[in-house]
């Protein structure tokens, strides 16, 4: 099964896709980790994208669809995939939907995490997150075991470097422009599922568990 998390920064993409690919064995890709991985080796592709990053802006679409395009003919992820901010937008959509094709799969479901605009603020700001797996936590609704540390490595957390008040204005209205558009895109093709994402994880992870279940 392949399926898509839409939602806006903070709205717990990263939180709920790590468990989900527990539960059902399919894997996890999100462009804003992978682009963060380039970041941290410093590639030609990292410098460029964390300049945008750090703005809030969108890194080009060409991009992003090339890392996906080489990600999801991985073996780990033949037997489904969870994408994580990605797509983003129509174009993007339309680029994924070509690329399974040619494989003969489709995407099975978007579920959209809704969520009002006021409560990512604090989300976004009280988040700190193990650069090398992706983990995210909250320093007052998901805080580690140890302050700073990361659970299962042990390794100090960090803030994101995009993680301040004005990029998160900039990423708001993005989500507003460019990503609101995917929903329509695949209410019409009637593979569409939306969970409230203004709860505790437990109760998202329950509506997303059955929401991303294939029919
Ligand atoms: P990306 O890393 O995807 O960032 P984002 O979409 O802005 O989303 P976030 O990761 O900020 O939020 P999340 O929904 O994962 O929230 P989380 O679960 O961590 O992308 C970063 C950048 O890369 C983009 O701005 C762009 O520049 C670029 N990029 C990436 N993909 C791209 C694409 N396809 N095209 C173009 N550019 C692209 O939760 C947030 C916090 O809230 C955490 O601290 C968490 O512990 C806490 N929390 C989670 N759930 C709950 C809950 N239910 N209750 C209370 N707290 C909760
Ligand atoms: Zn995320």
């Amino acid at each position: 099964s392949r399926v898509v998390l839409v939602g806006p920064a903070g709205s717990g993409k990263g939180t709920q896709a790590p468990r989900l690919s527990d539960e059902m064995c399919w894997c996890h890709l999100s462009t804003g980790d992978l682009l963060r991985d380039e970041v941290k080796k410093g590639s030609e592709l990292g410098r460029e994208a964390k300049k945008i990053m750090d703005a809030g802006g969108l890194v080009s679409d060409d991009i992003v669809i090339g890392m996906i395009k080489n990600k999801i003919s991985e073996p780990m992820c033949s037997n489904g995939v969870i994408f994580d901010g990605f797509p983003r937008t129509v174009n993007q959509a339309k680029a994924l939907d070509n690329m399974l094709a040619s494989d003969g799969k489709q995407i099975d479901k978007a579920i959209e995490f809704d969520i009002p605009d006021q409560v990512l603020v604090e989300r976004i700001t009280g988040r700190r997150i193990h650069l090398a797996s992706g983990r995210s936590y909250h320093i007052k609704f998901a805080p580690p075991k140890v302050e700073g540390i990361d659970d299962i490595t042990g390794e100090p957390l960090i803030h994101r470097t995009d993680d301040t008040e004005e990029a998160l204005m900039k990423r708001m209205n993005s989500y507003h422009a460019n990503t609101g558009p995917i929903l329509d895109y695949y209410k019409q093709k009637g593979r569409f599922a939306k969970v409230d994402a203004n709860r505790n994880v437990d109760d998202v992870w329950n509506d997303l568990k059955n929401a991303a279940r294939p029919i």
